[in-house]
């Protein structure tokens, strides 16, 4: 069969060729991001695979429909970018990457944490100033003496458990449905009681609208003096202004952002005008305290194999047996 990759990067290649030569399919690959022009490239075939932070909007799924399309697999897991309304109205099924390697996401949030515990980018800001000696004065706090908040015990919520298992630190977590699992340890907590509690919190759910700004002023003041805060879940998570007054007053000691809530505005500005110009992102960027990072927590040699494989035979599974258990469901999101 034929299938199109939108949005395909160079470590992407190898993996999807691969899968095309093993099945016999033909395969069309390109860096162009999905939208309603460039879906003409996949004229003829019977999937599209795509990757991307930026919307797929109506006329995406209007546009595949015109060309007989009717299946797109995300290579990725989140689904807050895609007009579901919009593909069920135009008979596009989507499926997505539900668990690439949640492990990824949970090591980058650890590193952040230890990072942040390290005062790290305060040591390499006085070094880069050439203040040798005032680089040895920041103590660290350890992760191992510390009190996790771990907001969403789902794939990644777990796998980030288990790992603060292992280092010996104690952990809260708070998930309004959450799985048995008795090969981890923690405590299972009221939101208020976890921000209350924690020396650090992380989030690790979806960017569903009732998610949107979980983290804002009220909650970042019940959390403890000088805490630590981890956003590698989603954009709309985390209100950003309130962020940024809190660490100049203190109450937040330190913020690791893997999704800066406006990374899609800014992406597109980037795609267009090849920058951005964003107050925020700057203000963040200057204070030692901030590790920030492009959305890659997800980004490791792993995690893009499985996304690449996985998205490929979801096509499959959807143009042979009409199912696929990737399949993403409106009412399931
Ligand atoms: P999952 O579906 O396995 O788990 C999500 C959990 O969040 C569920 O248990 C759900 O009950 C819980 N939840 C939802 N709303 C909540 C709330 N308000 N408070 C507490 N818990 C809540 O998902 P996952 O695989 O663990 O992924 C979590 C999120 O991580 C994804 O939705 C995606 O947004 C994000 N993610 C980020 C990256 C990255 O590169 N930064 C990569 C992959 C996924
Ligand atoms: C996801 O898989 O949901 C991610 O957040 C990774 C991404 C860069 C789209």
């Amino acid at each position: 069969m034929k299938i199109t990759v939108f949005g395909v990067r160079p470590d992407e290649r190898q993996h999807l060729e691969r899968w095309a030569q093993q099945r016999g399919d033909e395969l069309v690959q390109t860096t162009a991001l999905l939208t309603p022009d460039s879906v003409a490239k996949a004229a003829g075939s019977t999937g599209i695979s795509c990757f991307q932070t930026v919307p797929y909007e109506a006329g995406v799924f209007k546009a595949m429909r015109k060309l007989g399309i009717k299946a797109l697999a995300l290579r990725n897991t989140g689904t807050d970018n895609v007009d579901f309304d919009a593909a069920q109205h135009y008979g596009i099924r989507i499926t997505n990457v539900p668990a690439y390697s949640p492990n990824a996401i949970a090591e980058f949030a650890l590193a952040d944490m230890l990072y942040l515990l390290r005062q790290t980018g305060l040591v390499q800001r006085d070094l880069q100033q050439d203040h040798y000696r005032q680089a040895t004065t920041h103590i660290g706090r350890e992760l191992r003496c510390s009190t996790v908040g771990v907001i969403g015990t789902g794939r990644i919520g777990r796998s980030l458990i288990s790992s603060l298992n292992g280092i010996g630190a104690k952990v809260l977590a708070y998930d309004p449905h959450p799985q048995a699992d008795c090969q981890l340890h923690f405590e299972s907590v009221t939101l208020q009681t976890l921000l209350r509690q924690s020396d650090i919190v992380t989030l690790h759910i979806p960017g569903t609208p009732s998610n949107t700004h979980l983290i804002d002023q009220a909650a970042i003041a019940e959390m403890k003096p000088g805490a630590l805060l981890i956003n590698t879940g989603r954009p709309n998570l985390v209100d950003t202004t309130a962020v940024i007054a809190a660490l100049r007053s203190g109450q937040l000691g330190g913020v690791g952002i893997d999704t800066f809530e406006h990374e899609t505005e800014d992406l597109l500005a980037l795609a267009e005008a090849g920058q951005f110009v964003d107050p925020q992102w700057q203000s963040l960027l200057a204070m030692p305290n901030v590790i920030l990072s492009p959305h890659i927590a997800y980004y490791t040699e792993t995690a893009v194999r499985n996304m690449c494989e996985t998205a490929m035979q979801a096509l499959h599974d959807l143009a042979e047996r009409q199912a696929s258990d990737c399949e993403v469901f409106p009412d399931q999101r």
